[in-house]
């Protein structure tokens, strides 16, 4: 599917819709395109906070949209988002495929109200029969005040965001864990890193109990993916690696779901297609950053030979978990990407995954439940990050006082704790497979997938992870 496009251009040098991104400080600006009529109407209607006006003309008409300042420039940043976003409204109504936006206030957001434009304009029709018939008709974003390179790099960002949507949209009768792998590998070749592929065999050979345990009953067989990124320009001695939960789809096994909590479990891998979305823009940008992405994929299904709760099973490091709940699988998938990581001796790990429904009850779909050994420069870098793409993230805590939930009668685990505090006991299974290096772990099992859209949020799939990563990984280690 076409997918819209930015591109930087002079100032003046459009023929198409004009979108001034103004304030009422600004609205002088507008008199070279409104007539006085127009300007007296724009100014009274601004005094009442009417943010958004559009003047039809038989050639290039003009929209004008009101932003306004909030108290942090990464709060501004959003509303920019929510208000370019919002004019797809107005642009369908009018059928405007091409627009062109120009800046009028001091503080320019262009890039972050073309940012929300763009997301929000983002649709799955591959499944209609008629997707003509749904199409939005928002082709491409000209942005007078950008440099070519920001808009470049946004666009990267863009595509690595959709990437990652589409991924999670697919379902699980076209994305099963062979076909996600595959995905993957067509991305590492379109966007520059390498992939390797260990297929069942390498899994059974490197002992990965966890992964092997989920996909005991799986008529596809579970693969794991190693991507890498390793620039000539790499300023990190140490890889950072990231891990992403990649369950195409899951029931809960034996521990069956309910129906009701099944129905959209084909996003229980957007913690690997956020991985994947990152390592495409992180590769698109050519960041000078030596990035290994571990992805676990498999699906958790009924079948003949399961796994049972009951079940004891040996861990790729040779720990033994009891299973006392199938569909806690997650964390044992993580379990052995978290072990594998130790060979690269990591400067940081971070993981995501769509590990619990009660991150979901926790924080709704507004934020990530994160927790983590990482330290204190991390944490604050990561959860500024989160404020400035507003992929935020509240950090719970994993006490010592935790590790008891997990005590087994015969084995050295168990995957399950009480229904109290079910975020952190899941942290606190993964904190039992890292090495040294420091860990931040991300549920984003609340953002990751949206049964309505929010905003720019489109619905289903939202990539989350993925703009976070991007943002951190450049500000950390560029
Ligand atoms: N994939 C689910 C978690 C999930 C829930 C993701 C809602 C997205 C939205 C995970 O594998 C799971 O089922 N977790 C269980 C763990 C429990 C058995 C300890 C849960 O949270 O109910
Ligand atoms: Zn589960
Ligand atoms: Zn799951």
């Amino acid at each position: 599917m076409k997918r819209v496009q930015l591109t930087a251009i002079p100032y003046g040098a459009s023929s198409g819709t004009l979108i001034f991104l103004s304030d009422k400080a600004s609205l002088d600006q507008l008199s070279t395109v409104l007539s006085t009529d127009e300007m007296a109407f724009l100014r009274q209607a601004a005094e009442q906070d009417t943010h958004t006006f559009f003047f039809p003309r038989s050639d290039a008409s003009v929209l004008v949209r009101l932003l306004k300042k909030e108290h942090t420039s990464a709060a501004t940043a959003e509303s920019a988002r929510i208000a370019g976003n919002a004019i797809l409204r107005e642009l369908r109504q009018y059928k405007i495929s091409s627009v062109t936006l120009r800046n009028t206030c001091e503080d320019d957001y262009s890039l972050a109200f073309a940012e929300g434009l763009a997301l929000g304009s983002y649709q799955f029709l591959k499944y209609f029969t008629q997707p003509a018939k749904k199409e939005k008709v928002l082709n491409d974003i000209q942005i007078e005040s950008a440099l070519e390179a920001n808009v470049a790099e946004l666009n990267a960002l863009l595509e690595a965001v959709f990437l990652a949507r589409d991924l999670v949209n697919e379902p699980y009768s076209f994305l099963d864990a062979p076909r996600l792998a595959e995905m993957a590998a067509e991305t590492a070749q379109k966007f520059g890193f390498d992939i390797e592929i260990l297929g069942k065999e390498k899994i059974e050979a490197l002992k990965m109990g966890g992964i092997l345990a989920v996909s005991k009953g799986s008529v596809a067989p579970p693969q794991f993916c190693i991507l890498e990124y390793k620039p000539e320009t790499a300023k990190n001695a140490q890889p950072v690696v990231l891990i992403g939960k990649g369950v195409v789809y899951d029931t809960g096994g034996l521990s069956l779901k309910p129906s009701e909590a099944m129905d959209y479990m084909k996003c229980d891998m957007a913690g690997a297609a956020a991985v994947i979305g990152a390592f495409a823009a992180v590769a698109a940008n050519r960041l000078p950053l030596h990035l290994v992405g571990l992805l676990p994929l498999t699906d958790n299904v009924i079948g003949s030979g399961v796994f049972a709760p009951g079940d004891v099973i040996r861990m790729h490091s040779g720990t033994t978990v009891e299973v006392l709940n199938t569909d806690a699988e997650g964390r044992l998938i993580l379990a052995d990407a978290l072990h594998y990581a130790k060979k690269y001796t990591p400067e940081l790990v971070l993981d995501l995954a769509t590990l619990t429904g009660a991150a979901v009850r926790a924080l709704g779909t507004q934020a990530i439940c994160y927790m983590g050994t990482a330290p204190k420069t991390i944490k604050t870098s990561l959860e500024d990050s989160g404020w400035e793409t507003y992929e935020r993230l509240v950090e719970f805590p994993l006490w010592k006082e935790f590790d008891e939930e997990l005590k087994s009668n015969i084995a050295d685990l168990k995957n399950l704790g009480t229904p109290n505090a079910a975020i952190i006991t899941a942290g606190k299974f993964l904190e039992h497979f890292t090495g040294e290096y420091p860990l931040s772990h991300l549920d984003i099992a609340g953002p990751a997938y949206l049964r309505t859209a929010n905003g720019y949020r489109t619905k289903e799939g939202t990539g989350v992870g993925v703009r976070l990563l991007y943002n951190f990984l450049k500000k950390q280690y560029v």
